[in-house]
């Protein structure tokens, strides 16, 4: 889908379908009022008459009177005036989307971001449009055999710059698209089958990201390079399996020679049966979505680069599928970490933690000013926060709250959750430094404590998406969660 801004008066845009919004009560929006008036009272007409009641999510298309140089015109409701906020004006386009790709219409111009909403100047409301018009129009073909689902809906939207500066208008635009673009790669990495999105398929897929863009570098690491760098945790997790273990390395070179960078590790198992302790079989098909976090780093670093961000982030994903079999890594078994710590493996579903550890030693070697991981990381999460918030935890007061300052200003939020020597002690072994699991209670603290213990003298948070990375039942996909939280972050200290 291509996006653009026009400006100029609402009734001579030359489009398909121009998009207006209206309320539940109250006088019609100046936007809307100009195309009423255009329309010899068309839209007062419809809304008297009882045609559109202005709740959110209410759509009518009608053919545009005379005095307009659009088409067909879209009247979307919005609910109440004094209710429009972010959540309320995100359903609005949704809305409208879906309408009009219900329609034949291929292009269509909309006027909804001029309206105020709570919490959102016109840039940001911009920035939202082309979010949720991305990830609206995505869909996942990818395994399925009728070329009818392939065809995009629509083509081209443009936002009308109206009375709002348009450069305003323009950067928003530009940076939701790119936040869009990135959780639509995000998205459809998730999506894959393990069949497919192997670590090869990520190691090619970092490598097309960065084709064509000099500030991008991809380095790749194989199980020969790991056993040179001692990484026996990760090492451990793909010992089962017969697909190659790969570490990604991206390194985006926006700013300043001497400037640290941001780092980003995401987790990339790219199918997590349990191994040894294997998992119990229903829903083990979402174990394809275990690499998430590394879905979310690929898409940040596309993100980033799109945006041309003025910053240097280094991208670190360990990736490797998670089996059973007769080499496999047995509950019990002491593997050694690239730190040198010795860890105790007494459950080889909780692998995620002990291919991450690995990742954050090797990721210091760039002196990050801080390091981000992103992994989903624990059933225990779930059961905390639910789908709605992604689990945050960190050693910095300072990095944790800009996180979740940044995931609330981008609707993608979290929720931190404290760490603590308390927690620390669940993670004692007979047999080694570490043990791997912490026993049932306070599962995703103590994940995130074993991580704590791999990076010591660096700011780093860790957010746990276990809940907000995809949905299942009827709605079954990848969410593209937390990219919008991470861009927000990235973009306010670029
Ligand atoms: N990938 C899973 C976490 C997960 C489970 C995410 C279900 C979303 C839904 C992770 O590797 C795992 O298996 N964690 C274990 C840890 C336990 C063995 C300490 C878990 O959460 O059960
Ligand atoms: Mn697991
Ligand atoms: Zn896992």
């Amino acid at each position: 889908m291509r996006f653009e801004v026009k400006t100029g008066a609402a009734t001579k845009l030359k489009t398909s379908c121009l998009i207006v919004p209206v309320f539940s009560s109250g006088p019609l929006p100046a936007t809307t009022r100009s195309v009423d008036v255009a329309c010899e009272g068309l839209v007062t007409d419809l809304v008297d008459g009882g045609d559109i009641r202005g709740k959110i999510g209410d759509t009518l298309i009608a053919r545009a009177g005379a005095g307009m140089d659009a088409n067909r015109i879209m009247l979307v409701g919005c609910g109440e005036k004094s209710k429009f906020n972010r959540k309320q004006y995100r359903k609005a386009l949704r809305a409208a989307y879906s309408a009009l790709a219900k329609t034949r219409h291929r292009d269509a111009t909309s006027t909804l971001h001029l309206e105020a909403v709570k919490g959102a100047d016109v840039a940001r409301r911009a920035a939202i449009a082309a979010e949720v018009w991305q990830n609206a129009s995505y869909r996942f073909t990818a395994t399925k055999s009728d070329s009818n689902e392939k065809s995009e809906d629509i083509k081209s939207l443009c936002l009308l710059a109206g009375s709002a500066k348009s450069t305003d208008v323009r950067k928003g635009l530009k940076r939701g698209q790119a936040i869009g673009a990135g959780m639509r790669l995000s998205r459809e990495l998730g999506n894959l089958p393990a069949n497919i999105c192997t670590p090869s398929h990520l190691v090619a897929t970092a490598r097309k990201i960065a084709r064509g863009n000099d500030k991008l570098k991809v380095e790749i690491l194989g199980e020969t390079e790991m056993k040179k760098l001692s990484m026996g945790a990760l090492l451990s997790v793909t010992a089962g399996t017969v697909e190659p273990a790969k570490l990604i390395v991206m390194r985006y070179s926006g700013g300043a020679k001497k400037k640290p960078p941001v780092a980003l590790v995401g987790k990339g198992v790219t199918f997590d049966s349990g191994g040894i302790s294997l998992k119990p079989g229903a829903a083990m098909d979402e174990m394809k979505f275990d690499m998430c976090g590394a879905a979310t780093v690929l898409g940040c670093m596309e993100a980033i680069a799109n945006l041309n961000l003025s910053l240097n982030v280094v991208g670190v994903v360990p990736a490797c599928e998670n089996l059973p079999s007769g080499i496999a890594t047995k509950p019990g078994d002491v593997v050694t970490s690239m730190a040198g710590k010795t860890i105790e493996i007494l459950n080889t579903d909780a692998e995620g933690r002990l291919i991450l550890c690995d990742a954050l030693t090797y990721v210091q070697k760039y002196k990050p000013r801080a390091i981000i991981d992103i992994a989903t990381l624990t059933g225990a999460c779930l059961v905390a926060l639910g789908k709605h918030r992604s689990g945050l935890l960190s050693n910095s007061d300072k990095l944790a709250k800009a996180l979740q300052k940044s995931g609330d200003n981008a609707d993608d939020p979290a929720w931190r959750l404290p760490l603590g020597d308390e927690y620390r002690q669940m993670l004692k072994s007979n047999f080694a430094d570490l043990a791997n699991i912490g026993g049932r209670n306070a599962g995703t603290i103590t994940a995130a404590c074993f991580l704590s213990e791999f990076v010591k003298d660096v700011d780093w948070a860790h957010l746990d998406i276990a809940g907000t990375a995809w949905l299942g039942g009827a709605s079954k996909g990848s969410t593209g969660r937390p990219i919008p939280l991470l861009l927000e972050y990235l973009a306010s200290i670029a």
